[in-house]
């Protein structure tokens, strides 16, 4: 039987290392407990931003630019980097200059919620790796700002400050009709007794599946990514 912990160390070592400037990124993350997405999902952004030949990515919560780098790698001409955290920004700033990067890169300072408002897209990639409760509102603020074949990454649909049973419970109850959720706020059973993080992933999944124009699938890369692709 493969375990799941030999599936990861495969896909780790059978996908991209890191570049100099991610290296230092990685180390940087590690001293300072930071969880940024990882080298599995990365390489998925880096695909992301290849196969859409994306021009402009907008980023809901960056960091210090580990993500973005992945974009980057992918040919993406601009990536919009939002983050609230000043200081976090700034070391992004540092990193990308030192790389020759910086030219590809908008950094703003903010609510990337309010952010979003003030750019029209279009966009060929997004990703969504902010405050879990917000992701569904996230993603009603970009939807019609992706270009037709655009895609939408969300990050931590599987692992990070969320209860994977009840998410499992919760997806297996939809698809059999019998745990609808209309909102974070009005969960279905399985989710009654989750966190807010929890339900806003419910959430997020339950938004981007129920929506005609995009088609979803979930990869258990990192810390698993919903990828969603739209369609009309
Ligand atoms: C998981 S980390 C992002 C990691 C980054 N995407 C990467 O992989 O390198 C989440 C970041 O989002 C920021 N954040 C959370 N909510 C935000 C918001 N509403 N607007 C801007 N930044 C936000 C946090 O300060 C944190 O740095």
């Amino acid at each position: 039987m493969v375990l799941p912990e030999d599936v990861s160390r495969f896909v780790r070592a059978s996908g991209p290392g890191h570049i100099e400037v991610q290296e230092r990124m990685a180390a940087f993350a590690a001293d300072h407990d930071f969880p940024n997405i990882g080298p599995e999902s990365g390489a998925v952004l880096r695909l992301l931003a290849r196969l859409t030949d994306a021009d402009t990515v907008f980023e809901f919560g960056s960091g210090f630019g580990y993500s973005a780098s992945w974009f980057l790698r992918g040919g993406a001409d601009r990536v919009i980097l939002t983050e609230f955290d000043a200081d976090e920004l700034d070391q992004g700033r540092e990193f990308m200059t030192e790389a020759g990067l910086a030219d590809r890169c908008v950094f703003e300072d903010g609510d990337a919620m309010e952010t979003i408002d003030r750019y029209d897209g279009p966009f060929d990639a997004v990703l969504i790796d902010h405050q879990k409760e917000r992701y569904a509102d996230a993603f009603r603020a970009v939807r019609d700002k992706l270009s037709p074949g655009g895609v939408v990454a969300a990050d931590n649909v599987m692992r990070g400050p969320i209860d994977f049973d009840a998410l499992l419970a919760h997806a297996e109850g939809v698809a059999a009709g019998d745990d609808t959720a209309e909102d974070a706020e009005n969960p279905g059973a399985a989710l009654a007794t989750a966190n807010d993080q929890t339900r806003g992933i419910a959430d997020y999944l339950d938004t981007v599946r129920d929506d005609d124009a995009f088609e979803t699938a979930v990869l258990p890369v990192g810390s698993g990514l919903a990828v969603s692709t739209r369609v009309e």
